[in-house]
């Protein structure tokens, strides 16, 4: 069983739907849930979950160093062997990434490479854009960009605003990351296009 350690900085339901699917004949399990600010709602959710949960608050830490020296700790005192980042919401230094190389996934709201960074589904909507969808890739010292582990496709319908784009495409989320989580975990890199 491969140890996962998930970081979250928001409501984690992408977190719950990683943890949820690790049963059974899975390859992984999730071992901690480390977030970057204290108000994440997902922490009471992993941990209603029963999985540890703690914060590293990075407005605690003199800087970013300081902060991934804690994360790390952290990290290497769970054996984690699969970092997944789920709406984690801080860019990770190359040191950080060179050490985890391989090891840390994240997931992002569009079709990568398009509409990397924040505010994804209002630019795709101000793009007009008739297909939208999430992205599922392996970490690298670039933002959002590295090795594509998957993908998952959502139309744009009439009328629809952000936060309906959102919460089409965070569905789509949910069914994207655990399976790609599961390839991943059992040593297939090679992508996976749902639906
Ligand atoms: C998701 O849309 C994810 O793609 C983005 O942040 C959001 C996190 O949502 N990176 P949640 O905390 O998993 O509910």
């Amino acid at each position: 069983m491969k140890p996962v350690a998930i970081l979250i900085s928001g409501a984690g339901s992408n977190m719950e739907a990683l943890i949820t699917s690790m049963t059974g004949a899975h390859p992984a399990r999730p071992v901690l849930v480390l977030s970057d600010t204290p108000e994440a709602p997902g922490l009471a959710r992993a941990r209603a979950l029963g999985v540890p949960a703690q914060a590293i608050d990075r407005r605690a830490h003199a800087d970013r160093a300081a902060f991934e020296r804690a994360l790390c700790a952290e990290l290497g005192d769970c054996g984690a062997e699969i970092i997944c980042l789920a709406g984690f919401m801080r860019v990770l230094s190359p040191a950080f990434t060179e050490r985890f190389k391989g090891r840390i996934l994240n997931i992002h709201p569009s079709l990568l490479p398009r509409h990397r960074g924040l505010h994804a589904h209002e630019r795709v909507l101000a793009a007009g854009e008739s297909e939208t969808g999430c992205t599922v890739h392996e970490v690298t010292a670039e933002l959002d960009d590295g090795p594509i582990l998957g993908q998952a496709r959502v139309p744009v319908l009439a009328g629809d605003t952000p936060d309906s784009l959102a919460a089409r495409v965070r569905a789509a989320e949910h069914q994207l990351y655990p399976e790609v989580l599961r390839r991943f975990a059992a040593g297939d890199r090679s992508p996976v296009f749902l639906p």
